[in-house]
């Protein structure tokens, strides 16, 4: 292989960087093939340099709390710290560096996707996110790519991992609500602030960006007609089981309008559903997403919306994808 190594700068260590950073050693042959050349990678940034890390040891000496000069060396960088600031400051630099970038971070995108967009554009850049809708799902390229010629006419499903699983528990197992929301965080699927789970911010920015990747619409995140789970009380979970039913936190976009102009609703919330129900039947962190399109009809999706590896998959995607597309020399 006479490429040279793709110099990659990790932003974040936790439940899905330390992922990452293991995943880049253990498959460093296969990604390299894949790719068409080796991936290095040149730093991990982190907060806290004297936190515990599950790290290989030969990866222990790439950790800094110094982002800049890691970024501006960087031939890609991949953005798992979460947050907006420093993130949407850091990507943009990487942006107008040259770099290529790859983010699982939803509420950045869903809020700062036309500016990061354009700088993407302006610069010639990659800018990828499968992991930041569904995780381990492959649902953005499928609403991108796949679906491309096709008229799409709605989006629904379950898109967050933790309500899911929390939900789940509550309804088989009788645990208590704040018992499931302890072991959802002690799984790595809750954000580093649960409300966005609980709350549904964290769904709403997901359908936020299914619905622009499959429309094109400016629709933010003001416009999702919003309601969490937090409010779910013993009696609701009762109710639901005395009927043969379970409750599930339920995004969905749909179309009104011509195809070329279309107008968009969208919503999270709680949803009563029969257990035969295909979105009943998803356990513990799973996701599942249907899309209606007018040629294909019904198409179906799911798997892991939430965890460490399981994300850190469509991460490998993406950067692998932009390795690929990016030219050799570079
Ligand atoms: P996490 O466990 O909280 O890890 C965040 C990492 O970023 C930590 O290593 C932290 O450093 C670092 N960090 C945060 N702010 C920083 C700052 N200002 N400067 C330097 N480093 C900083 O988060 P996560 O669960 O891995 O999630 C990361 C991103 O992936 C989020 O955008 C999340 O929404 C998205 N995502 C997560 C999942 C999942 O299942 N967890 C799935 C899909 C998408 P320290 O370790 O020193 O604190
Ligand atoms: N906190 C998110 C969830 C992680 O529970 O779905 C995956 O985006």
């Amino acid at each position: 292989m006479s490429a040279p190594p793709l110099r990659v700068a990790l932003l974040g260590c936790g439940t899905v960087g330390a992922a990452v950073a293991r995943l880049l050693a253990e498959r460093s042959e296969l990604l390299a093939d894949r790719a068409g050349r080796p991936l290095h990678l040149s730093g991990i940034v982190v907060r806290n340099l004297s936190g515990p890390r599950d790290l290989p040891a030969e990866q222990a000496g790439l950790l800094t709390d110094e982002p800049g000069a890691l970024v501006d060396g960087a031939d890609v960088v991949i953005e798992l710290m979460g947050g907006i600031e420093p993130a949407r400051e850091l990507l943009l630099r990487a942006m107008r560096g040259g770099a290529d970038v790859v983010t699982a971070n939803k509420q950045l995108i869903a809020r700062h996707g036309d500016e990061l967009h354009a700088v993407a554009r302006e610069h010639g850049v990659g800018l990828d996110y499968e992991a930041a809708v569904v995780a381990a799902v492959p649902v953005l390229r499928v609403v991108r790519e796949s679906l491309a010629g096709d008229e799409i006419t709605s989006i629904s499903g379950i898109v967050n991992g933790s309500t899911n699983y929390v939900l789940d528990l509550v309804a088989r197992t009788g645990v208590t609500f704040e018992e499931a929301v302890a072991k959802a965080g002690a799984l790595g699927y809750l954000e580093a602030d649960p409300t966005e789970d609980l709350e549904g911010i964290d769904a709403a920015a997901k359908i936020v960006i299914l619905a622009r990747t499959a429309w094109g619409v400016g629709v933010g995140f003001d416009d999702v007609h919003r309601t969490g789970i937090s409010g779910l009380t013993d009696a609701d979970f009762e109710q639901a089981r005395g009927t043969g039913q379970v409750i599930k936190l339920i995004a969905s976009a749909w179309r009104s309008g011509q195809a070329r102009h279309p107008r968009v609703e969208l919503a999270v919330r709680p949803v009563l559903l029969a257990q035969d129900h295909p979105f009943a039947q998803i356990r513990e962190g799973g996701n599942a997403v249907v899309i209606e399109a007018t040629s294909a009809g019904r198409v179906r999706i799911h798997g892991a919306g939430a965890g460490g590896e399981e994300t850190a998959s469509a991460v490998l995607g993406d950067l692998v994808a932009l390795a690929r597309r990016r030219p050799a020399q570079a």
